[in-house]
């Protein structure tokens, strides 16, 4: 949601903002702007819709100057409009701002700005914050402590970036809260701020986050971080690994389609130096335990959202098998309404994405005031999730830009495998004989990721001939239940096609009533201890005219008697079957949506990183 781009330097900085804020895209929005300072003077340029619409309107009227800050905005308060676009400008022309987040309190500061003569141009929260900038700036203060001071009257959670025509070699930045990351991008005689690293991976890769109430003034060649209280900061450099191609669609036609095919390079990555193949043995550098920590755990509790929290639901699974460990998982979107009973001899593992995702952060909150420890697994590197956390692990992903998470899903997957294993190892649940078959057994994941990719042209063909249903049911048991929450969240979230995920045995009890022979119904129906259960839902199914496709093991050729069309993935253990059934329903999702021709990388309504509540 809303993205950030500022730039400082020696550049024209208009294309460095425009280029940045087209990476960040896939955060969704619904308008755009920017502001540079030339010739001593704040120049406004802002559109409604797409960024094509904003950069026609900066070729139309062109911007040449060396400071300058963007936005892309997802409306809360106000509709989509040009005048509600940021960044948002003082009275005087003089400062300007961007602002992601809500400003809880705006009503009461829009009245008393009112009252002291402000005329506002736009219906959002976010105006305050410049007039009050601009307040305090005619008070004598510049442009940091202004900034500071306004910052201090905000009630919610904001990332904020403000330049001034008064400062015109600067630009400072601002993170409260959780909404969104704030990262300021060091380079060579020139200095960057982003809400995302990949809008400015093509230029830097050090970066210094900011921590919830810090602020960072930049000039091209410093910059120097604070608390909001005016504590000075000494800010960890971080040196961030991923390149700038690996956050570009390449040949592909949709950076989901991408980001499905990467998955057997990205599973690598994931396990690369994480196990030892001759012994079972599992390190995880960032997430250490002892043996005796391990034995006493109790239970562990999983918070997470969306496609992260249904990886979590699989992980639990592996959890308490491997380690024995009995494993909750809950919404971060709920967790902390229900006064969770946890104390420290409970673990919590949030699961993120985006590391930044505001549910998420706030149960990771929740967890940390009650005393549990805290872990979580997340792609961004250097997001707020894995700083806050006692210990974390990488997905290994590499930049998700597609809203629809494809590779982060089987990434964080893989991610709970090795933490079952190396909770099972420290707890004494796994022989050593065992942990060297679950090596062997990880090792052969990308080989056989890589062949159902191979079969993408057969769920393509499916694809066509299904786009036109306009429900779908999928089905699954034990291990493969989430899975079928997850194909179908990700037919609808792209497809717009209405999708339920249910446990395969509560059919009966209900949903059975929907199936009818306009109700293609997506089975995960693999060799596994459920399967012969599968099979008579499958019967079910079809008794009522429903569409079956079967999502089944290699070789069984017992099931195409049974279903209408088979997708069929490579036999593994029924723990780590997820990791290759999840993909032809990732498949058959993207190629029903680029069949009914929707954005699939930006559908409508969705955003990447979920800032607010
Ligand atoms: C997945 O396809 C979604 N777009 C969404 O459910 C996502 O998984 C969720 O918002 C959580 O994001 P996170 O992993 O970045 O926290």
């Amino acid at each position: 949601m809303c993205g950030i781009v500022g730039y400082v330097g020696p550049r024209n900085a208009t294309p460095i903002i425009l280029n940045g804020l087209k990476r960040l895209e896939y955060r969704g929005y619904d308008s755009a702007g920017i502001a540079v300072i030339q010739d001593q003077r704040v120049h406004l340029r802002r559109n409604v819709g797409k960024l094509d619409n904003l950069e026609r309107r900066v070729s139309e009227e062109p911007l040449n100057g060396q400071v300058g800050i963007g936005h892309t905005r997802w409306a809360t308060h106000g509709q989509p409009s040009e005048r509600n676009a940021h960044p948002h400008i003082s009275m005087d022309g003089q400062y300007v701002v961007v602002h992601n987040g809500i400003v809880e309190n705006y009503l009461d500061l829009r009245a008393e700005l009112k009252s002291e003569g402000v005329i506002f141009q736009s219906d959002t929260d976010t105006e305050v914050i410049v007039h009050l900038v601009a307040a305090f700036a005619s008070q004598g203060h510049d442009l940091t402590e202004a900034t500071r001071l306004a910052c201090n009257m905000l009630r919610g959670a904001h990332a904020i970036a403000v330049l001034s025509a008064a400062h015109p070699d600067r630009i400072v930045a601002v993170r409260i809260g959780n909404a969104g990351g704030v990262a300021v991008g060091i380079g060579q005689g020139e200095m960057f701020v982003a809400s995302d690293i990949p809008a400015i991976l093509e230029h830097t890769r050090q970066v210094v986050f900011l921590e919830s109430r810090q602020m960072a003034t930049i000039t091209a060649d410093s910059y120097t971080v604070q608390t909001l209280d005016s504590q000075p900061v000494k800010a960890t450099v971080h040196a961030i690994a991923w390149d700038a191609v690996s956050a570009e669609r390449g040949e592909y036609r949709h950076f989901m389609q991408k980001e499905i095919f990467e998955q057997a390079r990205s599973i690598t990555d994931t396990i690369r130096g994480r196990v030892d193949f001759d012994s079972g043995c599992i390190t995880l550098p960032d997430l250490t335990l002892t043996s005796d920590e391990a034995k006493r755990l109790k239970r562990m509790v999983t918070v997470a959202c969306g496609t992260s929290a249904y990886s979590g639901l699989v992980g639990k699974f592996m959890i308490e098998a491997l380690a024995r460990l009995p494993v909750e998982v809950d919404y971060g979107s709920e967790y902390r309404y229900r006064d969770p009973i946890l104390d420290a001899d409970c673990a919590a593992l949030a699961i993120t994405q985006s590391g930044e995702t505001v549910d998420t952060l706030a149960a990771m909150e929740e967890v940390r005031s009650k005393g549990a420890r805290l872990w979580s697994i997340v792609n961004a590197i250097g997001s707020q999730a894995m700083r806050i956390a006692d210990g974390y692990i990488t997905m290994q992903a590499g930049p998700e830009i597609g809203v629809a998470s494809t590779k982060a899903f089987t990434t964080s997957v893989v991610d709970q495998y090795l933490l079952a294993l190396y909770l099972g190892q420290l707890r004494g649940t796994l022989s050593a004989e065992a942990s060297r078959q679950h090596a062997h057994d990880i090792a052969r994941l990308p080989d056989l990721v890589g062949k159902v990719l191979d079969r993408a042209s057969e769920v393509e063909a499916l694809a066509e001939r299904l786009a036109t249903y306009d429900d779908f049911l999928y089905l699954g048991r034990g291990i493969n239940y989430p899975i079928a929450l997850e194909g179908a969240l990700k037919l609808k979230e792209i497809s717009y096609i209405h999708a339920e995920g249910y446990p395969a045995g509560e059919m009966k009890h209900g949903p059975i009533a929907l199936i009818d022979d306009q109700m293609p119904v997506l089975a995960i129906a693999i060799r596994d201890s459920v399967y012969e259960k599968m099979i008579s839902q499958i019967e079910q199914a079809k008794a009522r005219h429903g569409i079956v496709i079967a999502v089944a093991t290699e070789g069984d050729e017992f099931i195409q008697t049974k279903a209408d069309h088979v997708l069929y993935v490579p036999e593994l253990p029924a723990l780590l079957s997820p990791v290759v059934t999840v993909i032809p329903l990732q498949l058959l999702a993207y190629y029903i949506a680029v069949h009914r021709g929707c954005d699939v990388d930006q559908p409508r309504n969705l955003a990447k990183s979920v800032t607010v509540e």
